[in-house]
């Protein structure tokens, strides 16, 4: 008897297993043949930070966390920004500090008054009083809790790519944000690159009439790269996971197309990888074969995802195996069609528009199923270009940082915190981006299976209508 009910207890386990893979509040069901995740409801004391703005700042003074490589180009560019100063830098190395500093006065801007290093300098940063801006370019696994770190210490936090690492980490930059009413922002670059910027203002014209589908990638062979990332956390991280790990550079803009949670929001999720043919090779001729018994990382990941509206978004991942650099971007609407990569690298046109749309232009019978010619292309990129982006344009690209586009996205964030104005990306759209590296890899991990994604608005996603850029007055 007492076997039977040993065995009945064992198999009970194993239902519950089966059917509740995680009972953790972020956690998610399995319910048929779906993953669902939880949205748990907003704790009382927490507020939306939808349209959120602060209080405006004179002068935004920045502790820099994180001086290797993508630190140290931020360093290079913030003495450019009039309203912004930094003001403490730290590392896990003193004379990571140091060549900053160098920086600082090879550019004639004030040396950083406060330094700190080590793996806890941060939260002696993060607990100065005159610090408005804490601004993350450290490891992936130490953006969240670095973030949270600065959030609950009074300061607005910017973060690199991606914010998070799993669900639990998104939601814990959404509730603190929205317990600390500070701003949290992934420093997301992409979104302010000069094709996918204007393309932007152009689907807001209508220009590509109704988008149904959209495509975003990373597809960067790093080879040159492992060796540089402090401490192996790169490859560290990918030949232990499976998943996307690496999407907001593919998703950012195209999210910002859909107006995703400014009008729809991403429902549904299934993502599939190649094996590690590529990544094996990789991490046996870096760390001795037999060293990683089985590299997680696919060569190449793909993700589908279908919207509330009916759009779908195509991301793809791939960083192991040679090919040309490009980070996809992709748009089909019911009239037209843009597409950078690798069209822009062979000075090849990228558009194709419908004549309907182009109500104030006069072209030659465009059907747009052809591209545009170049001459016709500039006029068309010319006549939609942000005014912000025409202003900045040409001292974007004299700092630089990827063409320019890093130091619009400084200058954007600096500008809104200065004038006290909502910024161009939340919280939220940290978080769902970010949320990609967890649920590719749990679908994945299930072989594929569709995953209900979390809302991380919490159903607010239909109260904005449509993505803007907030101008002073
Ligand atoms: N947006 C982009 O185009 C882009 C490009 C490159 C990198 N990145 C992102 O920037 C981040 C950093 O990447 P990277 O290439 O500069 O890596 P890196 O390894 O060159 O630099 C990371 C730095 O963080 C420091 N660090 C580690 N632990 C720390 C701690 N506890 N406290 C303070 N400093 C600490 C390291 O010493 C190192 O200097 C990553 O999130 C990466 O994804 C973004």
């Amino acid at each position: 008897m007492k076997r039977i009910l040993r065995l009945f207890a064992f198999v009970s386990v194993l239902v519950l297993a089966a059917s509740c893979a995680c009972k953790d509040e972020y956690g998610y069901t399995i319910k048929g043949n779906q993953i669902v995740y939880n949205t748990p409801a907003r704790p009382a004391d927490q507020q939306s930070m939808l349209g959120f703005a602060a209080e405006p700042i004179e002068h935004v003074r920045v502790g820099l966390i994180g001086l290797g490589d993508r630190g140290t180009g931020a360093v290079w560019r913030f003495p450019y920004l009039k309203d912004a100063t930094i003001v403490a830098l730290c590392d896990l190395y003193p004379d990571r500090i140091e060549r900053a500093q160098g920086i600082l006065e090879e550019l004639g801007a004030p040396r950083a008054i406060h330094e700190f290093s080590g793996p806890e300098g941060y939260k002696e940063l993060c607990e100065l009083p005159d610090v408005d801006l804490v601004y993350l370019a450290v490891p992936w696994q130490l953006h969240t809790p670095i973030a949270v770190y600065a959030m609950e210490h009074g300061k607005h936090a910017a973060i690199e790519v991606p914010a998070a690492t799993s669900i639990k980490e998104c939601w814990d930059l959404v509730n603190t944000s929205e317990r600390t009413r500070k701003h949290c922002m992934m420093l997301e670059n992409c979104c302010y690159d000069f094709f996918e910027l204007t393309c932007l203002n152009m689907a807001q014209h209508g220009l590509f009439g109704e988008i149904v589908h959209v495509e975003g990638s990373y597809c960067h062979n790093l080879e040159p790269y492992w060796d540089n990332y402090q401490g192996d956390w790169r490859m560290t991280y990918n030949k232990d996971h499976h998943g996307d790990v690496y999407p907001t550079h593919g998703i950012g803009p195209v999210c910002q197309d859909l107006n995703i949670h400014r009008g729809d929001k991403m429902d549904v999720l299934v993502a599939m990888d190649t094996d590690a043919f590529a990544g094996q090779d990789k991490a046996d001729e870096r760390y001795g074969k037999g060293a990683v018994e089985k590299y997680a990382n696919g060569d190449n990941t793909s993700t589908l995802i279908r919207t509330r509206k009916g759009k779908t978004i195509l991301v793809e991942h791939s960083v192991v195996t040679p090919q040309p650099y490009s980070r996809m971007y992709q748009v089909q609407g019911t009239k037209g069609y843009a597409n950078k990569y690798p069209n822009e690298e062979f000075n090849v046109p990228g558009l194709a528009l419908g004549g309907a749309a182009l109500k104030d232009v006069a072209y030659d019978a465009l059907d747009a199923e052809q591209y545009m010619t170049l001459k016709e292309q500039e006029a068309i990129m010319a006549a939609y270009k942000y005014p912000f982006v025409t202003e900045i344009e040409d001292l974007a690209r004299k700092v630089g940082g990827h063409g320019g586009m890093d130091f619009i996205m400084d200058y954007r964030l600096i500008y809104c915190l200065h004038n006290g104005l909502p910024l161009d990306q939340d919280v939220y759209d940290a978080a769902e981006w970010s949320s990609l590296v967890e649920l590719t890899e749990v679908s994945i991990n299930h072989g594929s299976m569709p995953v209900v994604m979390p809302d991380f608005t919490r159903g607010e996603w239909d109260k904005v209508d449509g993505l803007t850029f907030a101008m002073a007055k």
